[in-house]
Parts: C-alpha cells; sequence; structure tokens
C-alpha cells in the first residue's frame, strides 16, 4: 500500500493506493455517516459496505446534475443529518464529483471521503478535490474545490470493471505520463499483457505513479490558476468529440490527445520521432481516433471551456514524453488546425 498526501494551504487529503477497501472503517470518524453510491456499486459490494444509511445514483453521467443534489439534500435532512455528518462516497468519477459537491455545499460544508472504483477515478477524478456537476450538456459547469480527508484507490474492484470503463482509465493513464511520468509510459509499452490483465501490484503502481504526479501539480496549484491546466492535455477536444460522438470520457481523451499531439508535432514542440511514439502507444491499447465532430461544432462546443478566456484559449501542448506546457492561443488558431488536421 502507498500512501500519497496532497496538500494544499488549507486541506490535507491522504491518498491510500493498494489499500483493501473495507479498512475504510478505521478512517470514519464516530458519529453519523452516510455513503453516497450507486446502483451498479451497490449490488457488487453493498452487501460489504459499513453499516450505515445509503443514498443511491443511477450510475452514469446523467447523475451529475443540479436536481440530483436536491434530492439527496432533502434525504439528508430527512435522516436528520446535521453539520457533524461525514460523507462516504463509494463508485467512480461521478459518484465522487457528485457526494465531494454535496459535501461541499450541505449545511454549508461538511466532511468527506471517497473509495474509488474505477481506474479513471482512481488515477485521476477522485484526487485533487474537483467536485461538480453538469448543466444541461456543460460539463462541471457548477462545482467547487473540495479535498476528500481520504481517497481509497483498491486496484482490486477494478477486476470487476467493464471493459469500456477500463480502457476509459488506461487513457487518463496515458495523459499522465505523456504530461509528467515518463516512467508511465515506458512500463505500458512493456506491459501490456498485465496492464490488459489488470495484475494488481502493476496496477498499483501505475496508479501510484499518476497520484503522485498529481498530487504534486494540486499542491502547487489547487485552484488551477496555472500549472494544473496541464492536467487538461487532450481535453479540449476530447470534451467537444465526448459530447458530440457520445463517447467514454477516456475515449474521447485519448483522440483529443491524438490531435493535441500532432498539433504539438506542427508547432515543432515534438519530433517526429516522439509523435509515432504516442501514436503507436494509442494504437497499442486500442485507442483509433474517429473525428466526426466538425470544426464548425468543435467552435460551438468550446466556447463554453473553462480554459476559455475572451477569443484565447490555454491548450496543453507537449513538449516531449513526460513534459507538457500550456500556451494561450486564439481560438481561430485552434479550429483553424482542426480543419486542416481533419483534410489530412
Ligand atoms: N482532471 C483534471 C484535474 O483534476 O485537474
Amino acid at each position: 500500500m502507498q500512501r500519497i498526501i496532497i496538500e494544499t494551504p488549507d486541506s490535507l487529503s491522504a491518498i491510500l493506493v493498494g489499500a483493501r477497501w473495507e479498512a475504510v472503517t478505521k478512517l470514519l470518524p464516530q458519529g453519523d455517516v452516510v455513503i453516497v453510491t450507486d446502483a451498479n456499486l451497490f449490488n457488487l459490494y453493498g452487501n460489504r459496505f459499513p453499516r450505515f444509511p445509503v443514498l443511491k445514483l443511477k450510475p452514469g453521467e446523467d447523475s451529475k446534475k443540479l436536481p440530483v443534489i436536491q434530492k439527496l439534500t432533502t434525504e439528508m435532512l430527512r435522516l436528520g443529518f446535521d453539520r457533524t455528518v461525514f460523507i462516504l462516497a463509494i463508485g467512480g468519477g461521478v459518484v465522487c464529483d457528485v457526494a465531494g459537491f454535496l459535501a461541499s455545499v450541505y449545511m454549508r460544508g461538511v466532511r468527506c471521503g471517497y473509495i474509488s472504483t474505477s481506474l479513471l477515478a482512481q488515477v485521476d477524478a477522485s484526487t485533487g478535490g474537483k467536485t461538480g456537476v453538469n448543466l444541461g450538456r456543460i460539463k462541471n459547469v457548477i462545482g467547487t474545490f473540495r479535498q476528500p480527508e481520504f481517497v481509497i484507490c483498491d486496484t482490486t474492484m477494478l477486476r470487476t470493471l467493464p471493459d469500456t470503463e477500463y480502457m476509459s482509465g488506461l487513457a487518463e493513464l496515458i495523459k499522465t505520463g505523456l504530461i509528467g511520468d515518463r516512467s508511465i509510459i515506458d512500463i505500458l509499452e512493456n506491459n501490456q499483457a498485465a496492464v490488459l490483465g489488470r495484475d494488481r501490484e502493476l496496477l498499483t503502481d501505475l496508479v501510484a505513479r499518476s497520484v503522485r504526479f498529481k498530487a504534486s501539480v494540486v499542491a502547487k496549484d489547487e485552484k488551477e490558476g496555472g500549472i494544473r491546466r496541464i492536467l487538461n492535455f487532450g481535453h479540449t477536444f476530447g470534451h467537444a468529440i465526448e459530447l458530440h460522438q457520445s463517447v467514454p470520457h477516456g475515449f474521447a481523451v485519448a483522440a483529443g490527445m491524438e490531435i493535441a499531439a500532432r498539433f504539438s508535432l506542427e508547432k515543432k514542440y515534438i519530433g517526429v520521432k516522439v509523435y509515432d511514439r504516442i501514436i503507436r502507444l494509442l494504437r497499442q491499447y486500442g485507442f483509433h481516433g474517429e473525428f466526426k465532430v466538425t470544426p464548425r461544432r468543435v467552435r460551438e462546443l468550446i466556447s463554453h471551456d473553462k480554459k476559455k478566456s475572451g477569443d484565447m484559449i490555454s491548450f496543453v501542448f507537449l513538449k516531449g514524453i513526460g513534459k507538457a506546457e500550456v500556451k494561450k492561443l486564439p481560438v481561430d488558431e485552434i479550429v483553424g488546425f482542426y480543419s486542416n488536421f481533419r483534410d489530412l
């Protein structure tokens, strides 16, 4: 088990990678606890949950909306919970985002911790304190920064993940390797069978590397005023693809990374060897980008991007394997590049 601390000016979040989720009982405070999970997780593990009231979400992105927060709040009030309640999220990115947001607004804020159950949540979404819900199709536009007190990343839980969700998480792992830790890329390139076989030890090592890198970034810039933006590598186009083509998040990010890598090549930030290596790795793990979204639609969709200010947008480029840099570019240039890219 590896214990990684994310320290920010006013919080300390302990990420326990490779711990067994049942150990959560040792981390919970005395007093009221409420569990937020989804119906799939409850069916798989519910009979072993600690004995506390359980609030269940419908699985999927559609639960990330304000009416769900209202419903959960009503239920918590009905159960008589006051400010001392501790919210324990057990689930993937959606559950952690919703429960974390609820914890940050219920009676102006209560304590929370997560058991993170999907690869995507373990390598990225559940650590770093971003919470939030969508407004219609605009993702995460209502949200807060709120560090959970702990996150348990039990890699044995990844065995029950549907293949698509597992692959989706691998794309975020590739992202972390490309922007910050080249050892992740080396491991993924050389251990495909063990990665796809969901080898527990290997996954614990990979998740820990990813969390360690993210912890170092979040400690420097919790509120995403600067360096934290690099964690959005592949996401500018990724979000547009996700919305337009309705593909799972990681697959859209993989396609977005392919476009961003090509843009980095055109800008001469990386050479052709590095570019080819990135594309080879994406193909090795079955990511064959489809770019159906039109440039016009890209322009519309990125108009709500949180990285945009005025006509400029912060775009993440690669400067090598394990090295990224954010540059402000006119939206026109990004859309223009994408137009050419699609014609290649
Ligand atoms: N998922 C990107 C971040 O946490 O900043």
